[in-house]
């Protein structure tokens, strides 16, 4: 039985929070719809609130380091194999078993099993949900390899050195004796040369650049203008438009790893052993975003905080968790990544760079081209037509620094294509697309639920500061914009060339543009 020995209890109390070292209060202004509201750093104006935070492991037992996949010993890398094993072993019904946890992610098996369909895309519970999941799943895969010092290893696809996918993931190419190894990975360079075989994934598309220049963890409802996703009601399995790091890397890189395959489709994904890993990477990068100063978790957030999910532990007893119970991998989880700074170093910056208020509004639609487009093997452009009133609003927009936003609405697809859109604003004809230049406005990627989804998905991007540089750069037409779509996919081995067939790999129903 697990014995709960320690509890933090933080207990925030209004006038603590209204004083900050200036001494004057800050300024709250209260959520109301289709108005402006400010995130508190602190708390909510009106009442206390009274956060207990549950250790929900002991304090005798050790902090398990989660390491970057590259430096395991053998030993390491055969407990982990050997959990992966004994998981697929297990009756499909058994709940600590590989099938029954990758479904609590997602399927489309009927009837569904408790807990499955679970998974959190779309919403602030992205973060929060994910690392429950991983968490569970950590401790059913210690106990299946029988190694009490496993730790989930991560992913880290950002390195130049490691953006193929790791050699025990992919070597030998055999399941029967490699539990890592699944053939339903992407293929999409068109021949057999694809990520099981050493295709790297484009740099630019492993960067979470513009993730982390978000200061803000959630946005209002409707906007993804956030690290971590939209503000919600309650739980929802699926819904759009992503938060910032959700879009990319993650959405990205699960569409180039699987393809049309398994870690392309939320329904399947967690089948792959390499999803795992991949989103430890994508829990880490929740701690190294916060570790910058400037930026919180939502604390003050009661939907966030206390909604609790529900799950399997290793013994297969259901358990619970909410937001305040994983706000601390250390102390509340009992884990850390191999390169956690020391929790001093962490409090030293929050306290030169103490998490400011962020102004967030709703998002409202300035105006909807209905256009059906394409999104080939070909760069294709769409001409968005600059109205008069139009040019007024997104003039203003800028002068009243609000935030413009470009939306790719209602995107379909029959199935993952594997590869990602790189998005431009203006480009020049007969120019070699940059995504490091002014017209690049961000990246489209798929990874979203097809077959349930309502609507179609949707991509939008803040285009505010490229606007700007376009006017700066006489790159700007008062008629209207240009929006080009320019295909990339993984990079082939050495000496191998991609063979992207012609054709349609996906279409949209049309291209907004919102003021926020
Ligand atoms: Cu819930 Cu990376 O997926």
């Amino acid at each position: 039985m697990r014995t709960l020995v320690l509890s933090l209890v933080v207990v925030f109390s209004l006038t603590e929070l209204m004083q900050d070292t200036s001494g004057s209060p800050r300024r709250y202004r209260r959520c109301q719809e289709g108005q402006s509201y400010t995130v508190p750093r602190g708390i909510e104006p009106g009442s206390p609130i009274q956060v207990v935070a549950k250790a929900v492991t002991s304090a005798n037992q050790q902090t398990y380091v989660r390491k970057d996949v590259s430096v395991l010993s053998q030993a390491e890398i055969d407990a982990l194999r050997k959990g992966v094993e004994v998981m697929k072993a297990r009756d499909a019904k058994d709940k600590t078993s590989w099938l029954y946890q990758a479904n609590i992610h997602g399927t489309t098996d009927d009837p569904l099993l408790e807990g499955w369909a679970q998974c959190q895309h779309g919403s602030y519970f992205f973060f929060s949900w994910h690392r429950m999941y991983l968490y569970y799943f950590e401790r059913i895969l210690r106990k299946a390899s029988g190694d009490p010092n496993l730790a989930l290893p991560y992913w880290n696809w950002s390195l130049p050195s490691q953006r193929a996918l790791p050699a025990i993931f992919r070597m030998p190419a055999d399941p029967d004796t490699n539990s890592l190894f699944v053939a339903e990975r992407n293929q999409s360079t068109g021949n057999q040369d694809g990520i099981n075989d050493g295709a790297e994934l484009p740099g630019p598309a492993t960067s979470y650049a513009a993730a982390f220049a978000r200061t803000n963890f959630f946005s209002s409802p409707g906007s993804g203008l956030s690290f971590g996703g939209q503000q919600i009601p309650g739980p929802e399995h699926q819904i759009r438009p992503h938060g910032k790091l959700e879009s990319q890397p993650h959405d990205i890189l699960h569409g180039l790893i699987g393809g049309d395959g398994w870690m392309g489709d939320p329904d399947f994904a967690a089948r792959d052993p390499i999803f795992w890993l991949h989103h430890a990477n994508i829990d880490r990068l929740w701690k190294r975003w916060l570790d910058q100063g400037g930026r919180q978790n939502p604390l003050t957030d009661k939907v966030w905080m206390t909604t609790k999910f529900s799950f399997f532990d290793e013994d297969g007893n259901k358990v619970e968790l909410a937001g305040k119970d994983i706000l601390d991998t250390v102390a509340q989880l009992g884990y850390r990544y191999d390169d956690d700074p020391p929790p001093n170093i962490v409090a030293l910056i929050g306290h030169q760079n103490p998490a400011r208020e962020v102004a967030v509004n709703k998002p409202k639609i300035l105006f909807r081209l209905e256009k059906k487009g394409e999104l080939g093997l070909q760069q294709s452009t769409v001409p968005v037509p600059l109205s008069k009133e139009l040019l007024t609003n997104v003039r203003s927009a800028i002068s009243e620094k609000k935030t413009l936003i470009l939306a790719v609405d209602d995107i379909r697809f029959e199935k993952n294509p594997g590869v990602y859109y790189e998005v431009y604003l203006n480009l020049p004809e007969k120019t070699e697309p940059d995504p490091h230049s002014i017209f690049h406005i961000g990246n489209l990627g798929f990874f979203s639920r097809k077959a349930h989804a309502p609507k179609g998905h949707k991509v939008a991007f803040d285009i505010t500061q490229a606007v700007q540089a376009l006017q700066k750069a006489n790159a700007w037409n008062d008629k209207e914009l240009k929006v080009s779509f320019v295909m990339r996919g993984l990079i082939p081995p050495k000496g191998k060339r991609a063979l992207h067939k012609e054709g349609k790999r996906a279409e949209f129903s049309g291209i907004s543009l919102s003021v926020q």
